[in-house]
């Protein structure tokens, strides 16, 4: 019998050198195993506690192993998994529903994750671009330090060299220019453009919040031009910056949004939202995938949806949001030589070391770890927090305790 088919692979011992010995090492994950977790608290192999403040990414954002998502599933799961295309069902036509009228938007395509989703909204420019301008408008126009995905397509418009490096010859006809630069925005922005893709608030690239001028020069430069302007919302979207999506907070429509990650909140699904007329452009067969719009995401995505987009829950987003900036900003000012400022919106913050600590932010985050608390870094300049939306006021003084005792170690 073939050892690796041995029935034992269920209950042999599994541990984090397993991941060097049977996975490929496009990730480093951290030393500590998680094993079982519930709202903001999580436990690793060791039985170790830890204060979760990255919920998987800006994912969780309504905890780990929610009940009503538990039961939503469950639920779902006990009645119809899966149909493919051929098929429409219920779960998706109520979460296509929920998503069109909570947004600008009259048609979602669905998908797996926040690459397709955005690999979704650039096919989409381009063939409109060709229907409006021939070959000549297709040039797309994205932000340095900006991230879309991981795809070929995606990976090549996200301006972050260091992931296209070796993986060329990547698609043409891509340009990028400085985020939150209006004159660049004005020079990069001509006729030949078919999309300009954005995120709000930059995620990977630092935290690093849109100005509302800029936006608003896009929206403009687009329309002059016929270019579409899409939002990618994939880390702001669905209720972390206080809004349902951070365009409503910036009163800027864009003509296209995608969403994910926190979209499911750990159920892979992502989304691309249209108006009817762009989703014309997709004829029947031009696009598509086997999962996208499955009932058991399309359940836990309506069920998601449903819970954050209410005015008390966006609230006290904001209101939470508030604390953990105080909270952030207590440690720049008491721990000057490590930190030195906060930005971000809403539950997505990030805090810029201070020049000491340049390129070490990652060193921050294993010492936070080491005491309990796990936090994200952006690069390595910035710590970023991105705890789930129903974190508590309790929670945040607990994780400034500990980022207290981390700091207080590194001072040394
Ligand atoms: C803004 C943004 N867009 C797209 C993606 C890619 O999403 P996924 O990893 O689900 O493909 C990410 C992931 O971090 C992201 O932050």
């Amino acid at each position: 019998m073939n050892a690796k088919l041995d029935s034992s692979v269920t209950t042999r011992p599994v541990t984090r050198q397993t991941f060097d010995e049977v996975l490929v090492p496009t990730y480093a994950p951290a030393a500590m195993v998680p094993v079982r977790a519930s709202g903001l608290d999580l436990w690793d192999q060791n039985g170790k506690h830890y204060l979760d403040f990255t919920s998987g990414i800006a994912v969780a954002s309504l905890g780990h192993c929610n009940p009503v998502l538990v039961e939503a599933l469950t639920r779902q799961a006990n009645t119809l998994w899966h149909l493919g295309n051929g098929y429409t069902n219920e779960p998706v036509l109520r979460l296509g529903m929920a998503l069109t009228e909570a947004t600008f938007a009259e048609r979602a395509f669905f998908c797996n994750s926040g690459a397709e989703a955005n690999e979704a909204a650039l096919k989409l420019a381009r063939k409109h671009g060709h229907a409006k301008g021939g070959e000549g408008k297709s040039r797309i126009v994205s932000c340095f330090s900006s991230f879309h995905g991981r795809t070929l397509f995606t990976v090549s418009v996200g301006g972050q060299s260091k992931y296209t490096e070796g993986f060329e010859p990547l698609p043409p006809a891509i340009d990028h220019i400085e985020y939150n630069n209006i004159e660049a925005a004005r020079a990069a922005i001509t006729d030949d453009v078919c999309a300009v893709i954005v995120e709000p608030v930059q995620g990977e690239g630092g935290v690093v919040p849109g100005d509302k001028a800029f936006l608003q020069a896009l929206r403009e430069l687009c329309d002059q031009t016929g270019a579409l302007l899409i939002f990618d919302e994939v880390q702001c979207g669905m209720g972390r910056t206080g809004h349902l999506f951070a365009y409503q907070g910036y009163g800027i429509t864009p003509d296209i949004l995608t969403s994910a990650k926190a979209l499911g909140n750990g159920y892979p699904i992502g989304a691309m939202l249209t108006t009817a007329e762009l989703a014309a452009t997709l004829s029947v067969g031009s696009h598509g995938t086997t999962y996208g719009g499955n009932p058991l995401a399309a359940t836990v995505a309506l069920t998601v949806l449903d819970t954050i987009n209410q005015p008390a829950f966006l609230a006290r987003v904001n209101e939470a949001s508030g604390t953990l900036t105080a909270m952030l900003e207590g440690l720049c000012k008491d721990y000057p030589e490590i930190l030195s400022s906060v930005r971000g919106s809403g539950l997505l913050l990030g805090v810029v070391v201070a020049d000491a600590w340049k390129g070490k932010s990652k060193d921050i985050q294993k010492a936070a770890e080491a005491e309990g608390l796990m936090v994200l870094i952006a690069g390595t300049d910035v710590v970023r927090f991105a705890p789930a939306l129903i974190v508590s006021d309790a929670q945040i003084a607990e994780a400034g305790r500990i980022l207290r005792v981390a700091l207080d170690g590194l001072k040394g």
